[in-house]
């Protein structure tokens, strides 16, 4: 078990891991925002990125850029091994069996609407059940209400209790024979909980459903390795790990997506077309249509290298401190309430201020030059389950420090004095 998947009250400051170093591999990092020095605490909106993966970037431009499969010219052929060597980085990332269990997608949109469409849909009569749970993002609720629209399939809701943690008896009891499939978030955008993902797909799989795992916001803090969830699909999105944005990758077991239609038509994803049968390509090329996103996915393997080098392990016992010193700081301040306490928590401070609009608070915060994210973190049934409407979220990253919970602390007192 990680660091970040114990008690917030374990929490003891790490000594090897040199946060001023890792400040200095991300130059958005060192500028001001309003004339002050940028706090930036809105990770899980999308993280900011090192210089090393701009520099895989802008060094692909500058040197082997062409399309990618199809060239047998020196461009296209270096393009093309960049593209793969970035897939057997995710495999590593993701501890997956191996890399033709990885198709590259836009992000983790894409690939819950691309699993719902494809296994999800071949698989589903009309009274079959899916289940999600009250925690989710907006982008693992919608796709499943579309497929049950067209299909007759009907969406059930695991309820969550008052810390926001995942009634796991609850969920247990939805469960049944109708139930084909299951998608629940590994980590809440909008309150942080960790849900125990491996019981969940135990639970999943002793009722006979598959299960998919949203990894977006787990993948920048916690180690995750696929065969040992055993889950059936896993999806992350590379903005939120360090990567470009419109890039990500969608996990699914081997015989899976062999046995899956293909979700999108067009070039690279056939092996041959005629008018009268097209034959589909292998994968993971049958699910990547069109020509990819080939500089952010070689980005996203820059940014799994990165991250790799300085350990998860590491990273979570870092996040986990500061989300313990954060949670005594925001605590502390009279009239602040924290929204999401699991025990099972990574670091994400969302919160509300008494009398006070999270509008407002984002806004002042940004004249201090704190950057935090106010509204309902696209989780409306997560933000309804707490009769509110929005808050204040402020989330962390590998780079971030005391000084930045210091800075936020001393916001947040600016503005209850301001609406006080
Ligand atoms: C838990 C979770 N799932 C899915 C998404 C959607 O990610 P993307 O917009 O990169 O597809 C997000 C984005 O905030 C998220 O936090």
């Amino acid at each position: 078990m990680s660091r970040a998947q114990t008690a917030l009250s374990d929490a003891t400051p790490t000594s090897d891991f040199d946060v001023e170093r890792i400040r200095g591999d991300f130059p958005i990092l060192s500028r001001t925002v309003n004339g002050k020095p940028l706090v930036y605490l809105d990770n899980a909106a999308t993280s900011q990125k090192p210089a090393v993966v701009i520099d895989t970037i802008k060094s692909y431009y500058e040197s082997s850029n062409a399309n990618i499969h199809r060239g047998v010219h020196h461009l296209s052929v270096k393009a093309t091994e960049a593209y793969e060597r970035a897939r057997a980085t995710m495999q590593r990332f993701l501890g997956a069996a191996r890399p033709e269990e990885l198709v590259f997608v836009r992000g983790t949109t894409e690939a819950i609407n691309l699993v719902a469409q494809t296994w999800v849909r071949a698989n589903l009569d009309r009274g079959d059940e899916i289940v999600i749970s009250h925690l989710e993002h907006h982008s693992n609720i919608v796709p499943w209400q579309l497929l049950c629209e067209q299909t007759g399939a009907v969406l059930k809701i695991a309820p969550i209790n008052d810390a926001g943690e995942l009634m796991l008896d609850d969920f247990e009891k939805l469960l049944n024979e109708k139930t084909k499939f299951v998608s629940m978030a590994h980590v809440s955008n909008a309150l942080g909980t960790i849900n125990p993902v491996r019981q969940i797909v135990d639970l999943a799989h002793a009722c006979g459903a598959k299960i998919m795992l949203d990894g977006a916001q787990a993948a920048p803090h916690l180690a995750i390795n696929v065969r040992d969830l055993d889950c059936d699909f896993y999806t992350i999105t590379g903005h939120k790990m360090f990567a470009p944005t419109g890039i990500g990758i969608l996990y699914g077991k081997h015989d899976l997506l062999e046995a899956m239609p293909p979700y999108q038509g067009g070039g690279e994803m056939i092996l041959s077309v005629t008018f009268e049968k097209t034959v589909y390509n292998k994968v993971p090329h049958k699910f990547e249509a069109g020509t990819p996103h080939i500089a952010g996915a070689i980005g996203l393997g820059a940014a799994a290298e990165y991250v790799m080098e300085i350990g998860l392990d590491a990273i979570a016992s870092h996040e986990h401190e500061l989300l313990a010193y954060g949670t005594e700081k925001l605590l502390e301040i009279q009239g602040v309430t924290l929204i999401g306490t699991a025990r099972e928590k990574a670091a994400i401070l969302s919160f509300t201020i008494e009398g006070v609009h999270p509008h407002d608070v984002g806004t002042i915060l940004d004249q201090e030059g704190i950057a935090v994210r106010t509204g309902h973190h696209c989780a409306q049934p997560t933000m309804e389950r707490y009769g509110i409407t929005a808050t204040t979220r402020a989330s962390l990253a590998l780079y971030n420090t005391r000084q930045d919970i210091d800075a936020l602390a001393v916001g947040v007192r600016k503005v209850i004095e301001v609406f006080g």
